[in-house]
């Protein structure tokens, strides 16, 4: 992780030529399909003007955003990844792609309808800078979807409390021995998150569990539309008690 300057904060993995991100998501389309169906159910019915796909890598999700937006722009800190969407969106002629940290978004106070975040605060263990700029850049009103990796899932609360211990509050790095320190990578607790999303200047409309069901067993067991479909229902159930190991915020900038 580079943190010379706010401006400049971004994870380099993204643009090493050795790692290609958009390989991960091989063997992974339940997780995605699952990420859909959050997206769908956040933002269904609504169309906005202007959205951006804040770290959007490859723009996995900004093709979907498309969808709930007139114009949508890719900001994203790697040019690898960039490189990669040029690409990828090729059938998806309304997304800018733009090479930007979240931290400094270069935009307009008050320009933008709709900001996407998905799996980014991992890399950002102190996410208040990214939080306030990205409440500057939205108009009072606009909406802001943020999925993060939940440290407080419910299997994790239960591997704690057998160690007679509580999940932290604080991010907690889940990087291995060997890149500890070269690239941050913590979880999250929901409530530390939702506490900041407040001070930043957001009102907290919806909560979602995510990825309820990722388990190379069931996926097995169970095969990949009834796994949907059983996704489907336990987001919005699960979310009272963050048991998935992502979570979903809908926000809304005041
Ligand atoms: C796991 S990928 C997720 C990409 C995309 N959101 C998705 O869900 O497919 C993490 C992304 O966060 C980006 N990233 C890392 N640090 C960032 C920062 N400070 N500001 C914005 N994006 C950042 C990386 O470059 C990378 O594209």
């Amino acid at each position: 992780m580079v943190q010379t300057k706010k401006s400049v904060r971004k994870a380099d993995q993204y643009d090493d030529p050795k790692y290609n991100y958009q390989d991960y998501w091989t063997g992974r389309e339940y997780e995605h399909a699952a990420e859909e169906i959050a997206i769908n159910r956040l933002l269904k019915g609504q169309h906005f003007k202007r959205a951006v796909d804040v770290g959007g890598g490859y723009g996995r999700l900004s093709k979907l955003l498309a969808k709930f937006a007139d114009i949508v722009t890719l900001a994203e800190p790697s040019q690898q990844q960039l490189d990669i969407a040029k690409i990828y969106l090729k059938d998806t002629p309304d997304v800018e792609r733009k090479l930007l940290p979240a931290a400094d978004l270069k935009m307009p106070k008050g320009s933008v309808d709709l900001v996407l975040v998905v799996r980014v605060l991992h890399h950002l263990p102190d996410p208040m800078v990214e939080f306030k700029e990205i409440a500057r850049v939205l108009k009072p009103g606009g909406t802001f979807i943020l999925e993060f990796a939940n440290d407080a899932h419910f299997l994790n609360r239960i591997r704690y409390g057998i160690r007679g211990k509580r999940v932290p509050r604080t991010p907690v790095d889940i990087s291995s021995p060997e890149h500890r320190g070269e690239i941050a990578f913590v979880n999250h607790h929901p409530k530390t998150i939702i506490k900041m999303l407040g001070d930043a200047g957001f009102e907290l409309e919806t909560i979602l569990s995510g990825s309820n069901l990722r388990s190379p067993r069931l996926k097995k067991v169970l095969g990949k539309r009834p796994l949907l479909a059983l996704e489907k229902l336990l987001q919005p159930l699960l979310a009272p008690i963050y048991f998935g190991p992502s979570v979903w915020l809908k926000l809304r900038k005041l």
